[in-house]
């Protein structure tokens, strides 16, 4: 029989003791990101199927994706065009009712208030900004989680349906970027001419004004994972310089009854999954 020293005894237990805390830290290490990204749902109170569709992602959400960390929308959540900010507390009222957080970036509906009642800048930012554990610079946002970095950038310009992102968000972009964690980014306007456009005035009014600046000086960071864009309502994965650059298909465009588009999306490291899923 083989004899074991106390000092040996000891040191087995001190192993066995430790190798749990390893194995959780390894399973902490690989846990996932998992989110959808929903973008122009354009809820208009005029139209109650669009309001109808919004409780129905909720509802979808909650009973088929209950893990989920986060729902991001992509802007144009809502027509901006309800007398004072009616259609913006409706929004948030069917959000609210989501069993998890979720966060939001303007489209060019948000930014363009049609009257001096309806929500603008301040209005979202406190609606949907504010008290959400994000820390801000500017109209951008960041989220920190599970060792990822998500920003919410702003690539809107007041009344206008076309945009571009500022020095300050680009600033604020690069400095994220510069701590080299993984990092995704959620804005409205798309990077490129994905749809293969040909009228001018289209490609100034649906792809980032800025784009080759931003792609110059975003896109050249190896930790930028991942972009999520919305706005021309046409659905594409593609890639920029290695970074998975999505556009989601518009919530506002169903494929069948009932069933509307949204992406899933599941990070693990560097690793991205993605479909675009539909609800019902
Ligand atoms: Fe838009």
């Amino acid at each position: 029989m083989s004899k074991i020293s106390r000092r040996s005894f000891l040191k087995g237990a001190a192993i066995a003791t430790a190798l749990p805390l390893v194995a959780n830290a390894a399973q902490a290490k690989k846990e996932s990101l998992k989110f959808i990204h929903v973008t122009d749902s354009h809820m208009d109170l005029s139209n109650s199927d669009s309001v109808e569709a919004m409780e129905i992602m909720r509802d979808f959400i909650n009973d088929n994706y209950k893990d989920l960390d986060f729902v991001l929308f992509g802007g144009d959540n809502f027509n901006n065009n309800a007398p004072s900010d009616k259609d913006a507390l409706k929004f948030k009222e069917i959000a609210d009712g989501l069993h998890c957080p979720y966060y939001s970036v303007r489209g060019n509906k948000e930014s363009s208030p049609k009257g001096d009642n309806q929500i603008n800048l301040a209005a979202f930012e406190k609606m949907f900004v504010d008290g959400r554990g994000l820390k801000t610079s500017g109209k951008d946002w960041l989220l920190e989680t599970k060792g990822y970095n998500i920003l919410g950038l702003d690539s809107c310009i007041e009344h206008q349906n076309n945009g571009l992102y500022t020095e300050k968000t680009l600033s604020f972009a690069e400095q994220t970027l510069k701590s080299g964690k993984p990092t995704l980014i959620l804005n409205h306007h798309p990077y490129t001419n994905y749809w293969g456009g040909t009228e001018e005035k289209d490609i100034h009014k649906y792809v980032l004004n800025n784009t080759q600046e931003a792609q110059k000086r975003l896109f050249t960071y190896d930790n930028l994972l991942l972009t999520l864009s919305g706005h021309k309502h046409i659905d594409s994965v593609k890639e920029i310089q290695g970074s998975k650059v999505i556009v989601t298909r518009g919530f506002i465009r169903p494929l069948d009854l009932d069933m509307y588009p949204m992406r899933y999306v599941e990070l693990s490291g560097n690793e991205i999954n993605e479909k675009l899923i539909y609800t019902a």
